[in-house]
């Protein structure tokens, strides 16, 4: 079934004032559900999570509702879905966990392609339990990395690969689902950075053969927290630093603290957006089968304007284009001849268009592809960015690129 941009577009109204967001893989804009999801949590009775007072059934049905909502969107199991304050955080929690089985001679594989939320704290813990990182490259023309790339860093002493399911600098997507294949017959964890990814494709972290599956919901409309999805079982052999009353049980045992209860009130409307991209069938289809129907349909409409924007940057003169891989999401990192970045940045957000510039603390990868810390203009395209957007976008880099 077709995508219908503009039935999303009249539900977020951050659009109204006609500014077109490019920046959605630093963060998108928001529906009004999904606000609205957030204020009737703080406008409801709302206490610590419990059955006995309604405000404590509010909290808990809530609580419970976005982790069914977070199974749904990555094929996960509902009792391994943790909430933390971002993917950063719940991150460097995972690698301080398991660095407490690490020593020397034990081994983990990062990537050069990540952004450095999958890398520091990897490397952190494994500095600090004397464990050697192994560092997987990619083709620093096209940003293209293969699977044996990072398998051929991979051994009996490899506890920890740690791979994005797509670069949020270039959008490189890395075929993760054969990296997961293959170690499949290893005890090496995978672990799949899936915030840039999650916005844009369809996901099933058992298809790809995910340990851990992480991803941000305020990259897919939704507000801003980190969510982390593993099986049950896999949480229960882990043992993070917590307080001597708080819950022992798994995932609540990984969550520190009180949860943002509203926010996750927001998680559940977001994942309910994306479900109903393509309108219809609640009640014969599941959740799960909405949204994978509805991140098809979105993947499909993205490829097409993706391809508007790539060959729209590639016909005006002095542009480069460094996202080159095969296989990639709708986001395109490029520069113009003689004119900074930060310049073309700021030219393009005085008419309207917001496409920043940077390394989005992708800094190795924006390193190894010859570009430094200052990295280069990046568009990258949002459920909601229509043909109108580009337009202008295009307009707006001709003109600079002309001067
Ligand atoms: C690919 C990727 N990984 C990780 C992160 C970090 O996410 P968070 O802000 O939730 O820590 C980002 C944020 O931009 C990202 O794009």
């Amino acid at each position: 079934m077709a995508y219908d941009v503009d039935r999303l577009r009249a539900r977020i109204p951050a659009l109204a004032d006609g500014t077109a967001y490019f920046d959605g893989p630093g963060g998108t804009q928001t529906p009004d559900v999904v606000a609205a999801a957030i204020a009737g949590a703080l406008m409801a009775g709302l206490s610590n999570r419990g059955r006995v007072t309604q405000a404590e059934r509010n909290a808990d049905d809530i609580t419970v509702g976005a982790r069914l909502a977070g199974a749904d969107l990555v094929n996960a199991d509902p009792a391994g879905i943790v909430f933390g304050r971002s993917m950063t955080e719940l991150t460097f929690q995972v690698a301080r966990t398991l660095a407490q089985e690490w020593g020397p001679g034990d081994e983990i594989v990062v990537t050069r392609l990540d952004h450095d939320g999958n890398v520091r704290p990897w490397a952190t813990y494994a500095e600090r339990s004397g464990a050697t990182v192994r560092w997987a490259a990619f083709e620093p023309s096209t940003g293209h990395m293969t699977p044996e790339d990072v398998l051929s860093l991979v051994n009996d002493n490899t506890r920890v690969v740690a791979v994005t399911g797509a670069s949020n600098l270039l959008g490189t997507r890395p075929d993760v689902s054969a990296i997961g294949a293959a170690l499949a017959s290893s005890d090496a964890l995978l672990y799949v950075d899936g915030v840039h990814l999650t916005a844009h494709a369809p996901i099933d972290m058992e298809a790809i053969g995910a340990d851990f599956y992480v991803c941000s919901p305020y990259k897919f409309l939704g507000p801003h927290i980190g969510m982390l999805a593993a099986s049950a079982a896999l949480l229960e052999t882990m043992h993070p630093d917590k307080l001597r009353p708080s819950s022992e049980q798994v995932p609540e045992r990984f969550e520190l603290g009180t949860l943002p209860y509203e926010l996750l009130g927001g998680v559940t409307a977001a994942i309910d957006v994306l479900a109903d991209l393509v309108p219809g069938d609640e009640d014969t289809m599941s959740r799960r089968d909405r949204i994978t129907r509805s991140m098809t349909a979105l993947e499909e409409y993205e490829a097409g304007l993706h391809a508007r924007l790539r060959a729209g940057l590639e016909s005006i003169a002095g542009v480069h284009c460094h996202s080159n891989a095969p296989v990639r999401t709708p986001t395109e990192l490029f520069s113009v001849d003689a004119v900074p970045g930060s310049d073309v940045y700021r030219e393009l957000a005085a008419r309207g268009v917001n496409a920043p510039a940077g390394s989005f603390y992708a800094i190795e990868a924006a390193e190894w592809a010859g570009l430094g810390a200052a990295g280069a203009v990046r568009a990258g395209l949002a459920p909601y960015t229509n043909d109108e957007d580009v337009d202008r976008l295009l307009a707006g880099v001709a003109e600079i690129a002309a001067r």
